[in-house]
């Protein structure tokens, strides 16, 4: 494999994508999804569960990891891919959208970002020259620019400044990266539902020329046709022959709909909270296996699934473990929305090949609506 980081389009079909990411530790087919591995393991799942069910990168958090073990840590144990025992591709998130929802925000300014550990509140600082020297440290394939996002709905004059903060971040963030052959740093465009800032922040970063660009700051609060407006608007901006990440989205929906758009990879912690939480995704759209109507139904999730968990168990059975609050419960709950958030992602893939995305997404949506009675 080449020390190269490369992009290729494969096929188009209207505006959906696809294509393959090339890297040393291997290569990434978009569209593509992204389980969450926050703190070096997707919840519930053992890697090679995920990378069964056709995972060909997994996302970890600088915020997490920097906190416990701590990247030195993690860096002298042989770096992230090591320690977790997982040797493809992975994608650190910078850690400034998780200091938002998670810590307890002390200061931020210019510099950087000063906050108290959600752990056990002890202080510490993010800058984008630290986020980038930690990304590095756990030795991740694709870096992210530290970034400010903000919750919608907000001020223009807000949403404007912390677009202009995540630009300038993103200048420092891309020197401190400098140039590492075979892995790339993305910028994130920021500008929340303000179209025309949007676009400032789309020009200016693709002037950087950076390797891949990002989407951030949506799914913060706004409807959907909101987040997809968004998206129609911005990706024209957004050059071509690079890499689009919509960040932290969405339900399989959201991930159906915004690949229409033009995106190629997706990270959501949906899939496996949602399986902690009962609620299993399937070619039927969502089940809640808490309701009492499941307590007597011998039926497995969709007897033609691939997946053991959504094959092999009954709904009765998924049923107790729930309510019964066993770890089980979660785990298989988790596979099964993997399995289906890949395996949605598999087709997405071969219809834009075939050049049926569009018949792909209806038949998808009526099963959906239809449901599993
Ligand atoms: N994850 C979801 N949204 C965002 C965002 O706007 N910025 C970053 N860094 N991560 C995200």
């Amino acid at each position: 494999m080449s020390d190269e980081f490369r992009f290729n389009l494969i096929a188009t079909d209207g505006k959906a994508r696809r294509g393959e990411i090339t890297m040393p530790r291997g290569t990434v087919r978009t569209p593509a999804f992204m389980p969450v591995g926050t703190a070096g393991t997707v919840k519930a799942m053992y890697l090679d569960q995920v990378r069964d069910l056709g995972s060909d990168i997994i996302l970890g958090n600088v915020y997490h990891l920097m906190l416990r073990p701590g990247a030195e840590r993690v860096a002298r144990l042989g770096g992230l891919h090591e320690f977790a025992r997982w040797p493809y591709p992975i994608l650190t998130d910078s850690g400034g959208f998780q200091i938002m929802s998670l810590a307890d925000l002390r200061k931020l300014d210019e510099r950087g970002v000063k906050f108290k550990s959600h752990v056990d509140g002890s202080e510490y600082e993010l800058t984008p020259e630290r986020s980038i020297e930690i990304q590095n440290l756990l030795d991740s394939d694709i870096q992210m620019q530290l970034d400010e996002c903000i919750r919608l709905p907000a001020e223009r004059a807000e949403i404007e400044r912390a677009m202009e903060l995540s630009l300038r971040w993103a200048e420092r963030s891309a020197k401190a990266f400098g140039n590492q052959p075979g892995k790339a740093m993305f910028g994130i465009v920021q500008g929340g539902d303000v179209i025309d800032l949007r676009l400032r922040s789309a020009e200016a970063l693709a002037a950087m020329d950076l390797k891949g660009y990002s989407v951030g700051g949506l799914a913060v609060g706004e409807p959907q046709e909101v987040m997809l407006k968004v998206l129609e608007e911005t990706l024209p901006a957004m050059p071509g022959e690079k890499p689009r990440y919509l960040m932290g989205v969405g339900t399989p929906d959201d991930l159906l709909q915004s690949v229409a758009r033009g995106i190629d990879m997706f990270d959501c912690v949906m899939p496996t909270r949602a399986g902690r939480h009962g609620l299993a995704y399937t070619r039927f759209g969502k089940i809640n296996l808490r309701n009492a109507r499941h307590a007597d139904d011998p039926r497995p999730l969709d007897e033609t699934s691939d997946c053991p968990a959504t094959r092999d168990y009954s709904r009765a059975y998924l049923h107790h473990l729930v309510r019964a609050n066993e770890s089980l419960a979660g785990m298989l709950l988790t596979w099964t929305n993997l399995a289906y958030y890949q395996s949605l992602m598999a087709g997405m893939r071969s219809a834009i090949e075939a050049g049926r995305f569009a018949d792909f997404r209806s038949e998808t949506m009526e099963a959906w609506a239809r449901g599993d009675i």
